[in-house]
């Protein structure tokens, strides 16, 4: 049997690292909660077609990075690429339109086959949101503005922009596709084979290509703002200036296509200067015909997702993300063991991270362990303790003794030894 990663581009996330994921959604979780947010938790696997029809057949992703599968009854189902077209589908399935306004956090792993690369996985981790039901530039501005909280309660705020961008409504954006498509058929020869394939399929994405030539030639393609009609153009100088009222800034960025069908006015995204060429942290943006694209009756979205592993790896080593260092109970004789499952369950009820051996008399290995575990003090619990109904508590770091009767030793080590709690 091999027991090696199923595929490249996936990871095992043990201690420290999965430590850090946790924190990352906790955060994201409370912070959500303050912005009126209700949970939701979607299968992994959604029916291919839920994907195909809200992300759009000609993406990359539905194209060539879809882990598709046929179940043992031949139905094709996906692991879902991101979050937003299976919460929709769950929106629709349990008839929530009659909640309105809807506001979603979810969170859990991805899949999408790409070329893995720093902070580019197969599998990788999601947190976001979706509201269904507003269609105000003021929800763009709360939405994006809970973005930045997080980010900020992250401690990344320095370390990140805002990147904005709009791609109107249908009609504009189909007015922007001819003539993109018209200025890019000029230079057809010059355009990397993967924009000259979009060329017919998806002009707009040839803007964000990562190809230095194409970028050259879309530097002078004529921008979306020329072909915005009133009504596109209102509702972005609304979430421009509701920026701007919060003191939120950011940068405009015409290039900025987003690479999913489903977006509409609003597109967004936190990019950071230190990841390489994946700089984009959390991202989303409007989205208000993919209910109908689903089958449901019109209702405006708007959404976000973060790549945890991106958060993470900005993140890095922090503090409060490693082991607690733990209180070592020693005991030293059969007698003492039984005393010390006592003492332990109450300790631990009352919030103490504490380690025990479970055999053993010679104290100097007991003290080893003790150390290996980098405890912060140890009890030590031998036959002459039991009698006296006292323990001896030893401070690692300051080396100082001290006699302990059992029923204090609870508060004495709370109080002595907070750092060593999870409460
Ligand atoms: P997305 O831009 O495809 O949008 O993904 C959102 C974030 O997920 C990215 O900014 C990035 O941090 C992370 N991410 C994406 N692909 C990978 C990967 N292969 N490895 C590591 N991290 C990755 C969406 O998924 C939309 N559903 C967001 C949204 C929600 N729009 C509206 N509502």
């Amino acid at each position: 049997m091999s027991v090696q990663k199923p595929a490249r581009g996936t990871q095992d996330l043990i201690g420290e690292t999965a430590q850090s994921f946790r924190w990352i959604t906790d955060t994201a979780w409370k912070v959500a909660q303050r912005f009126g947010f209700i949970e939701i938790s979607t299968p992994i696997f959604e029916f291919t077609e839920v994907f195909k029809r809200s992300l759009g057949d000609t993406t990359d992703i539905v194209s060539k990075e879809m882990y598709c599968f046929n179940d043992r009854n031949g139905e094709s189902l996906t692991l879902r690429p991101e979050g937003t077209a299976g919460v929709v589908r769950a929106f629709l399935s349990n008839g929530l339109a009659q909640n309105l306004p809807l506001k979603l956090f979810y969170s859990g792993p991805m899949f999408r086959y790409e070329r893995p690369q720093k902070g580019r996985y197969r599998q990788f981790h999601q947190l976001g949101v979706e509201v269904l039901g507003h269609d105000t530039p003021k929800l763009d501005v709360e939405t994006i503005c809970l973005a930045g909280q997080f980010l900020e309660e992250l401690g990344l705020r320095e370390q990140v922009q805002l990147e904005l961008n709009t791609l109107g409504d249908q009609s504009s954006r189909q007015k922007y596709r001819s003539a993109l498509q018209d200025y890019f058929s000029n230079y057809r020869s010059e355009l990397s084979p993967e924009s000259q394939e979009r060329l017919q399929k998806n002009p707009l994405r040839i803007l964000d290509s990562k190809s230095e030539g194409d970028q050259k030639i879309a530097s002078d393609a004529p921008p979306l703002e020329q072909f915005l009609n009133d009504e596109s153009k209102k509702f972005i100088d609304g979430v421009k200036q509701g920026l701007t009222d919060i003191d939120c800034k950011y940068v405009w960025n015409t290039h900025l296509v987003r690479g999913l069908d489903y977006y509409c006015h609003t597109v967004f995204e936190f990019t950071t200067n230190n990841l390489g060429a994946q700089n984009a942290v959390l991202a989303g943006g409007r989205y208000d015909q993919l209910v109908e694209m689903m089958g449901g009756k019109p209702t405006p979205g708007f959404g976000w997702a973060a790549g945890i592993e991106r958060l993470s790896m900005l993140i890095g080593k922090r503090e409060e993300l490693q082991k607690k260092r733990p209180i070592a109970l020693l005991p030293m004789s059969e007698a003492a063991h039984r005393e010390a499952s006592r003492i332990l369950a109450e300790l631990r009820q009352n919030g103490l991270v504490v380690e025990t051996t479970y055999s053993g008399s010679n104290l100097g290995k007991l003290m080893k362990k003790a150390n290996k575990w980098n405890a912060s003090a140890t009890v030590i619990l031998g036959d002459d303790e039991l009698d006296k109904k006292k323990v001896t508590v030893k401070g690692m770091d300051s080396g100082e003794q001290k006699e302990v009767d059992f029923s204090e030793l609870s508060d004495y080590l709370l109080n002595n030894f907070a750092a060593s709690t999870a409460k």
